[in-house]
């Protein structure tokens, strides 16, 4: 008999689902996947790695929110990336029509997996799901990986704004952008 142990590669599953409630494991998966982001500088507007009951308090507000939808992407069951959907205000009746895309990162370790776009895709289907027609959403100049699959999955740009954000004291621009998700919209906006 070898002596030498022979190891079977296994394929990583990744899925993405919608979480309304926190256990504790997907809430330390949530905070390490968040660092991990910053650290990799693209961290939902945070620069440096806030402390951890910072970051604990940010994921349970988001969860209790009725305003936030938040969808968290998977590698073999452990979170690895979000987006949220935030939801107009309901004094904001003209507007109540679009949700605002934010948040949506995947840790650098889960890259390349297609956990961004199933994240968007999911994102779509649950905007549509509770009759929102289009989305909204804003990056700043440097996230390329972002950019570009936004423009891939149909999110026009729509203009850019010189003075969207300040990271380590320089200033960048930000894009933004939309998507129109229902036909019966599409068919009305001029
Ligand atoms: C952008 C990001 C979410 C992509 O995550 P991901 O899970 O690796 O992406 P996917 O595997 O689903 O790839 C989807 C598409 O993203 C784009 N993309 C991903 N990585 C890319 C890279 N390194 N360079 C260019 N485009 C890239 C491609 O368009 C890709 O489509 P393709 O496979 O047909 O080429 C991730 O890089 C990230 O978290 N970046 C930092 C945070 C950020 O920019 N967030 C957006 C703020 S609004």
């Amino acid at each position: 008999m070898s002596d030498k142990m022979s190891f079977k590669t296994l394929t990583p599953v990744p899925r993405v689902e919608r979480l309304e409630s926190l256990t504790l494991g997907d809430l330390n998966d949530l905070c390490d996947s968040a660092t991990a982001a910053i650290e990799g500088g693209g961290g939902f507007g945070w620069i440096k790695v806030p402390e951890r009951d910072v970051l604990e308090r940010y994921w349970q507000g988001v969860v209790a929110m009725p305003s936030r939808i938040l969808l968290v992407a998977r590698l073999d069951g452990v979170i690895c990336g979000t987006c949220q959907l935030m939801k107009p205000p309901p004094n904001n009746e003209a507007q109540s029509l679009s949700v605002q895309l934010t948040t949506n990162f995947v840790a650098p370790w889960a890259r390349g997996h297609g956990l961004a776009r199933m994240l968007l895709k999911e994102a779509e289907a649950q905007a549509r799901a509770q009759d929102y027609m289009v989305i909204n959403l804003d990056v700043r100049v440097t996230m390329t990986a972002a950019i570009a699959l936004y423009e891939k999955e149909g999110f026009k740009r729509i203009g850019e704004h010189p003075c969207y954000a300040r990271v380590n004291g320089k200033i960048l621009k930000g894009f933004y952008y939309y998507k129109i998700i229902s036909p019966e919209a599409a068919e009305q906006a001029t």
